[in-house]
């Protein structure tokens, strides 16, 4: 098994004035190829602070990061921006679609990114909404669709560019129980047809449904 995420000794330090605020301290992580791996810990332990570095959002202070076999931790803010476009799919907690479009049109951008051609494109789109359930709402607007379908959108367009690796900050957080057993049982599904998945949550639910826990805390992984 390849290593999709090689993180050594990543340390992430923000300078407040005067003050260093430690929000890593030196963590170190493998995840290989169709793991399924969730991030837990209290708040303010580091977690969407390391989530960031793993999707290239964000560098390290110091330490070495390979994703996908490249090194990423001294990228320039373009590198990161295309490394993140080929091979990142990052879903955010509060879904984060440009408003103004429709659902098959948000799932398209990243590939019009990428530079893929218009009817191919549409296709894509169409076939990645028909993956998350959503196919009847390609016309939809953000504001015309549930939490729920919002997220799965999200995740489609996450997915557009066959991502290596599919990270997520807190994706069931702004949905309800129902709602959010319907995104774990799509990570589910999305990890058993090849996806390498690292998810943040406080969702017991979802960090089970995961195959691998790993708990953090204070800027360290522990154990
Ligand atoms: N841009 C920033 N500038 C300064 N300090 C920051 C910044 N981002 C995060 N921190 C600090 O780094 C620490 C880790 O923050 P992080 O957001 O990674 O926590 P978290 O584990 O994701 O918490 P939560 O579960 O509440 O989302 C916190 O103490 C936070 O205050
Ligand atoms: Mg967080």
């Amino acid at each position: 098994m390849s290593a999709i995420v090689d993180a050594r000794a990543l340390v992430r330090e923000y300078r407040m004035g005067e003050e260093i605020v430690h929000a890593l301290r030196g963590v170190s992580l493998a995840v290989h190829e169709r793991e399924y791996v969730a991030i837990v810990g209290p708040s303010g332990c580091g977690k969407s602070t390391l989530l960031n570095l793993l999707g290239v959002i964000d560098r390290p202070t110091t330490g070495e990061l390979s994703i996908a076999g490249e090194r990423v931790d001294r990228l320039s803010d373009a590198r990161a921006t295309d490394f993140r476009l080929r091979r990142i799919g990052f879903v955010f907690q509060r879904f984060y679609l440009m408003q103004a479009l429709t659902a098959r049109e948000n799932v398209e951008l990243p590939l019009a990114e990428a530079g893929m051609a218009g009817t191919e494109r549409r296709d894509r789109a169409l076939d990645l909404l028909d993956y998350v359930g959503l196919r009847k709402r390609e016309r939809h607007r953000p504001s015309q669709l549930s939490g729920g379908e919002q997220q799965r959108v999200a995740i489609a367009r996450a997915l557009a560019n066959r991502p290596a690796l599919l990270l997520a900050d807190e994706p069931t957080g702004e949905l309800d129980a129902y709602t959010g057993a319907e995104m774990i049982a799509l990570f589910e599904r999305l990890n058993a047809d090849g996806t390498t998945i690292v998810v943040v949550t406080h969702d017991e639910d979802l960090a089970r449904a995961a195959k691998r826990v790993v708990h953090m805390r204070d800027g360290e992984i522990l154990g």
